[in-house]
């Protein structure tokens, strides 16, 4: 009997658990959405189908010798189409992406020291904007090559898997792509359109989560975002001059809206994370959170994760004496903490006594580059210092040497066996102290940062107009993307820039610096001669003189070098100049703008 009365409530317990356990998996779980994927992958082969469609009327357009407007007006419309599909091409086909919507510029193969033809709808913005009927051939030509990387894109897409996570990740990153590179009119420098074809990127999100979704967060998360896509796309269509429009007000007020709403989207949906390490942390609302970027993204390897043990332990390295060969120098004698890390001289002195062929640049936020040194020379940081450390010039110490002596020393043997936990300091260990130091050297804590966190006091007016000036008029974030104001390029961060500006000896600009830069490891690659890399603009306030020579005493006389259009505008010869030529024509107001926007980011 009593056996028997358990009975009913074991079922019961158990039709309970079974129940919960559906419910559960419906709506918790991730669900096995292959119906919604099947439907994300016919959208984008549609809007691909429109956008081939698109670029035969343009060529049919240029066959039949139509005027001037009427192949700009046909051409905005296949950018258009592109940028509604920009996130999943961008993010599932990144090969072809550099083809179809990368840089006017050849593509350099770094390994094999050879360039590619550049191609696509930056090549094409040149040849429209203006249109010459002379050219009418090579248009025609470059039109067929991007018929053929539509047609790419169709085939994948008909056979490749994807996932809800990825999908997600994919828009994610194209919300952020909106906000750096979006944003500074990145892609069409010459037409200056990226105003009228934001509102495409964004409606390609907002119709995409719409697909994605599930029944719970459609009332939630994603009604919000669509409010918020939707306002957005209203203020972008009130105000479509490049050169007067509020950034200042469109990130916080919008952008940082909207990918801080995607997070909750993704939370109420219980999207997983892909797993790959990222620079941008897949936590982070906006570009402008604490700790929104993860510094082990820019490491060689698992074993160099950072640390703050291993920082302090790099803070007292960098300022012993015991890493030079005569114990006479340290890091911190050319790098000074009160100037950002550099020492004020336009070149560095050497042991010798005589000026080093460059400026010490800021060791800031250097931690965020796939590159070191003005020419890279160097992968990253662990690389660098061995570097430095035995160049005869700098340090002129022997790495050998200089681990013996830290071996004998009772307290570093002690700090590194802590971490490391092998019998002796082996140098990778040391790099890799020392590059955890400057690693920790990125506060992200500027007005700006604080500006763009919400407090909009942050910020003087001026500063407001400085940054809208360098985000619109003037040009500057194409290069120094927001928020690193690097050359790392956003939103996923895998590759640091190198560009031509023509700089001169000093800021007369009357002599051109025959520096080959960069291109003197890659001799036949002709793009690459006197290219730098493009430095973070963080903390700049304190780290006069400028540019890689130090030739440059103040922002003014660096910024009179912009405005005029760098070092072809000065009459040097500079073919493969990469910064436009083209007069910035800033007023002496607007400069002083800019100037006192670039104080804004200087670290607290
Ligand atoms: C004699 C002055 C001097 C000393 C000492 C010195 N540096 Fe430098 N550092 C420079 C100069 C000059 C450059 C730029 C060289 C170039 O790009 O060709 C540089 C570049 C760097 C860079 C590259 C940053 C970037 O953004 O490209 C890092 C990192 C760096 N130094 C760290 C260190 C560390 C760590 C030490 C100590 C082990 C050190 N430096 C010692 C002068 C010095
Ligand atoms: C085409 C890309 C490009 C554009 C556009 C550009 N920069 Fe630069 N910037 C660079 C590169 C590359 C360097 C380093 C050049 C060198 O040292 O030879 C640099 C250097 C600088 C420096 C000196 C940095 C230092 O540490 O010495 C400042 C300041 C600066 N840029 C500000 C600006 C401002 C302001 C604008 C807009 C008016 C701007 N840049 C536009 C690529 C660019």
């Amino acid at each position: 009997m009593n056996k028997l009365s358990k009975y009913p409530i074991l079922l019961f317990l158990y039709c309970a658990a079974a129940l919960f356990t559906l419910y559960y998996c419906k709506n918790d779980k991730q669900q096995p959405v292959s119906e919604d994927l099947g439907s994300v992958k016919t959208r984008i082969i549609k809007t691909n189908t429109d956008f081939e469609k698109q670029i035969n009327e343009l060529k049919t357009l240029v066959s039949a010798n139509s005027d001037e407007k009427l192949l700009q007006e046909k051409f905005q419309d296949i950018r258009k189409t592109y940028k509604r599909m920009e996130w999943a091409v961008e993010y599932f086909l990144p090969h072809s992406a550099r083809f179809i919507n990368g840089p006017a510029l050849p593509e350099i193969e770094m390994d094999e020291h050879t360039e590619i033809e550049p191609e696509g709808l930056q090549v094409l913005e040149e040849m429209f904007y203006p249109y010459d009927k002379g050219n009418k051939d090579e248009v025609i030509r470059m039109l067929n090559k991007l018929i053929n990387k539509s047609n790419t894109i169709a085939t994948n897409f008909q056979v490749i898997t994807i996932s809800k996570d990825q999908v997600f990740d994919a828009l994610r990153q194209e919300a952020f792509r909106i906000s750096s590179l979006g944003i500074a009119g990145f892609d069409t420098p010459v037409s200056g359109i990226f105003l009228q074809e934001m509102p495409s990127s964004l409606e390609g999100i907002k119709e995409t989560l719409e697909q994605i979704s599930t029944k719970r967060s459609k009332d939630k998360a994603l009604k919000s975002i669509i409010a918020e896509i939707n306002s957005a796309i209203k203020v972008l269509k009130k105000n479509t001059d490049k050169n007067t429009f509020d950034y200042a007000g469109f990130i916080p007020d919008h952008l940082n809206k909207i990918t801080t709403l995607m997070l909750d989207f993704k939370n109420q949906e219980k999207i997983p994370d892909v797993e790959v390490t990222t620079a941008l942390n897949k936590n982070a609302a906006t570009f402008f959170v604490k700790n929104a970027f993860n510094p082990n993204a820019f490491t060689p390897g698992k074993e160099y994760a950072f640390s703050e043990e291993k920082a302090a332990l790099g803070h007292q390295l960098f300022n012993d004496k015991i890493l030079s060969n005569n114990n006479n120098r340290s890091c911190a004698t050319c790098h000074i903490p009160e100037k950002a890390f550099t020492d004020g001289l336009a070149r560095s002195i050497s042991l010798e006594n005589s000026e080093l062929a460059r400026n010490a640049p800021s060791l800031n936020y250097a931690g965020y580059q796939h590159g070191q040194f003005w020419d890279m020379r160097k992968d990253d940081l662990e690389g660098q210092s061995s570097d430095v450390i035995s160049n005869k010039e700098e340090m002129h110490g022997d790495l050998n040497v200089i681990l013996a002596k830290i071996n004998q020393d009772k307290n570093y043997q002690a700090a590194f066996k802590k971490i490391y936990h092998s019998p002796k300091t082996e140098v990778w260990q040391l790099q890799n102290v020392l590059a955890s130091y400057i690693r920790s050297l990125s506060k992200f804590n500027s007005a700006f940062d604080e500006y763009m966190r919400g407090n909009k006091s942050a910020m003087t007016e001026s500063q407001k107009r400085g940054f809208n000036l360098f985000v619109g008029k003037a040009q500057c974030a194409i290069c120094h993307f927001v928020p690193l104001f690097n050359g790392t390029v956003p939103p996923n961060f895998k590759k640091t820039e190198q560009e031509v500006l023509g700089v001169a000896v000093n800021g007369e600009n009357k002599a051109f610096d025959n520096d080959l830069g960069r291109g003197k490891f890659h001799e036949t690659v002709p793009s690459l001669q006197h290219s730098f890399k493009t430095p973070t603009l963080r903390n700049i306030n304190k780290t006069a003189p400028y540019m890689h020579n130090g030739g440059y005493k103040t922002l003014k006389e660096v910024m009179t070098f912009y405005n005029k259009g760098g070092g072809k505008a000065f009459g040097f010869k500079v073919e493969n100049q990469t910064l436009s030529d083209a007069p910035l024509q800033l007023t002496d107001k607007e400069i002083n703008d800019i100037i006192d926007f670039l104080k804004a980011l200087d670290d607290q």
